[in-house]
């Protein structure tokens, strides 16, 4: 089947949004996927956090955030009290991009390219829009290089809260829109970008990898307390 641009319907609410990205062919992931997953959470969320693309697990349930790196980013806002059930999970691709590995059937992550990220950038503005949350949480490079532009650092600035209107100008979800669209995140809501959960997971030994959770926890209670 051919690509096509992304169905996204004006003004919908998540659930919707949902329902017709079910259907998205606006870049080639759909073909090797088991199906689009979407962002799930509650639709008047003060949070929003946005990671890069569902993983193995995702792909063939449905849902975001529910495999190995979504089991440590919900341990983590439980130690800073962020109830997963009042936050929007989403990511900065709706489709689970893999590459086999050469025996067997093991399906290996590959990170989706620039063409990707802006194909499926319209359902992010329009969760975004949708949602208009306080708070956005930019879970890794991926998201950060859709949501904040190419030259955002993660390392350099993670943790830190920085108010959308000091990043909207340099923002591919701002720049990207079409003529008269509204800006999809409030000039007030406040961005704070931290690691990917799965960066925590491939720390080389127990000691790195308990630094690297302490580090990533104390980014989400930046965010619990706004
Ligand atoms: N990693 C992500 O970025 N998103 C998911 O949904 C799962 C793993």
């Amino acid at each position: 089947p051919e690509e096509r641009p992304a169905p996204v319907p004006a003004g919908a609410d998540p659930d919707r949004l949902r329902s017709a990205a079910a259907g998205c062919r606006a870049c080639g992931l759909f073909r090797d996927a088991t199906q689009t997953v979407f962002g799930a959470g509650a639709s008047d969320a003060h949070v929003v956090m946005v990671g890069e693309q569902p993983g193995d697990v995702e792909d063939r349930e449905g849902d975001p955030f529910v495999g190995p790196a979504g089991r440590l980013l919900g341990r983590a806002m439980d130690d800073v009290g962020l109830v997963r059930s009042a936050v929007y999970l989403t990511n900065a691709v709706k489709h689970f991009k893999f590459r086999r590995a050469e025996r067997g059937k093991r399906r290996i992550h590959q990170k989706p390219d620039a063409a990707e990220l802006a194909a499926c950038r319209p359902w992010l503005r329009a969760e975004l829009a949708a949602i208009r949350p306080g708070v956005v949480v930019v879970l890794g490079a991926t998201a950060a290089s859709t949501m904040l532009g190419r030259a955002f650092r993660v390392t350099q600035q993670r943790g830190r809260p920085q108010p959308w209107a000091e990043l909207a100008e340099r923002s591919p979800l701002v720049s990207a829109a079409s003529d008269g669209e509204p800006d999809p995140i409030d000039a007030d809501a406040v961005v704070v970008a931290t690691v990917h959960p799965s960066s925590v997971l491939r720390a080389r030994d127990s000691e790195e990898r308990a630094a690297a959770y302490a580090d990533f926890v104390a980014d989400l209670r930046v965010v619990a307390e706004l």
